[in-house]
């Protein structure tokens, strides 16, 4: 499960920078940015509940939950209730600490796992 998160989240980084740059124009290939998130955004809710391992809760917290905001800013763009170029640029930043939060958490996880 945690490999299948972590190749959503790149893809969905992936996407999303296309998309900044111009480079993804196809609506098809667009659409998937909210197929992909909201799937990313199901498995790190379920993948990352709280653990006895020794990791840092509130990290492996904002980890569970990045997903999730940066879903709802971009589903509040989607439906137009959210149209300021701040909450365009909020939208990137929280997908881009998305994805490393979900990879700091994850390699706690594998660390603990370990020792
Ligand atoms: C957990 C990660 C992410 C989720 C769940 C997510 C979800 C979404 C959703 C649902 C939309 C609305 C789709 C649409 O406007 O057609 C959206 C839009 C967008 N996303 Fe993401 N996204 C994520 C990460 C990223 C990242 C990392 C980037 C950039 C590096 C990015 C860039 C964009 C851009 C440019 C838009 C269009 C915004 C607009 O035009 O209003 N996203 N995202």
């Amino acid at each position: 499960m945690w490999i299948l998160l972590r190749i959503l989240l790149y893809a969905q980084f992936l996407l999303g920078a296309g998309r900044v740059l111009g480079l993804v124009r196809n609506p098809f290939v667009w659409e998937m940015h909210i197929g992909i998130g909201g799937l990313a955004a199901i498995i790190a809710l379920l993948l990352l509940k709280s653990t006895q391992a020794p990791v840092n809760a509130g990290l492996r917290a904002a980890a569970r939950f990045m997903p999730l905001v940066a879903l709802l800013i971009g589903l509040a763009r989607y439906f137009d209730w959210l149209i300021d170029p701040f909450t365009y640029w909020l939208h990137v930043l929280s997908g881009i600490i998305a994805v490393g939060l979900v990879e700091a958490a994850g390699g706690q996880e594998r660390r603990a796992q370990r020792s």
